[in-house]
């Protein structure tokens, strides 16, 4: 079912500009514009400092991501999401709240490479991506071949993924994935909420909705290696 574009949109997107460091695709082939179009962030200007950089990729409304920056003052947070509903709710969050080290992309992740300089990230978070079990539909996993290397590219030597997820076979396809890519993967748990990982966690809205159904969650960290 399609969502319903929020009240004035629009407006409220512009109220928000301040946050938001990028928006919508440059072209209709995202292909062509990972490949050509470069409007990469200046950092330092966007966040006034020299902080280290983390990002998550399909934000939702940000829980995550606030609770993340609140722990964590002296780093600085991207927030990525391709739906522009979702990520109205979670910049007029941040704006209400005064948070200072959030900054939005309100862009399809294919077209990363577009805007955030190589090695230039600490840590990406993959919380809850869609699963996508149809083969047809594998290209668009946040965790398969044509993602993998667009992190790979942005994170610095020793970068980290962390993937959280409740789908057991999407998070083995991960695994995968992340070694096929020249990752190391560790910190496996097939069930965070009863790991010893459980007490720093940060639960996000789908993890949740899934807890709350007795789902277990599946979590780990894929490491860049040379
Ligand atoms: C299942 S939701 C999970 C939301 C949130 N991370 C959580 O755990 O509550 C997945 C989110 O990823 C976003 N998303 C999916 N594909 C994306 C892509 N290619 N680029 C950016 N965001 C994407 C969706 O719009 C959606 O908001």
């Amino acid at each position: 079912m399609r969502m319903r574009k929020k009240r004035h949109l629009e407006p409220r997107m512009e109220q928000c500009k301040a946050l938001l460091a990028a928006r919508g695709r440059p072209c209709l082939n995202l292909k062509e514009a990972a490949e050509n179009f470069r409007a990469l962030l200046d950092y330092s200007t966007l966040f006034g400092n020299e902080n280290p950089v983390e990002l998550e990729v399909g934000c939702g409304n940000g829980g995550f991501i606030f609770e993340l920056s609140r722990r964590n003052p002296d780093t600085n947070f991207l927030a990525v999401e391709v739906c522009s509903n979702v990520i109205l709710t979670a910049m007029e969050h941040c704006l209400k709240e005064g948070i200072s080290n959030v900054r939005f992309l309100n862009i399809p992740a294919e077209i990363l490479p577009c805007y955030i300089p190589d090695g230039s990230v600490e840590k990406i978070y993959l919380n809850f991506s869609t699963p996508l079990p149809e083969t047809s539909r594998e290209k668009q996993r946040l965790t398969s071949s044509r993602f993998l290397p667009i992190y790979r590219a942005m994170l610095k030597e020793g970068g980290k993924i962390v993937q959280k997820t409740d789908s057991e076979e999407f998070f083995d396809y991960s695994l995968s994935k992340f070694r096929e890519h020249g990752f190391e993967v560790g910190e496996v748990t097939r069930d965070l909420h009863r790991s010893e990982y459980a007490t720093e966690n940060i639960v996000t809205e789908y993890e949740k909705n899934f807890s709350e159904k007795g789902m277990p969650i599946f979590r780990a960290v894929a490491v860049k290696v040379k």
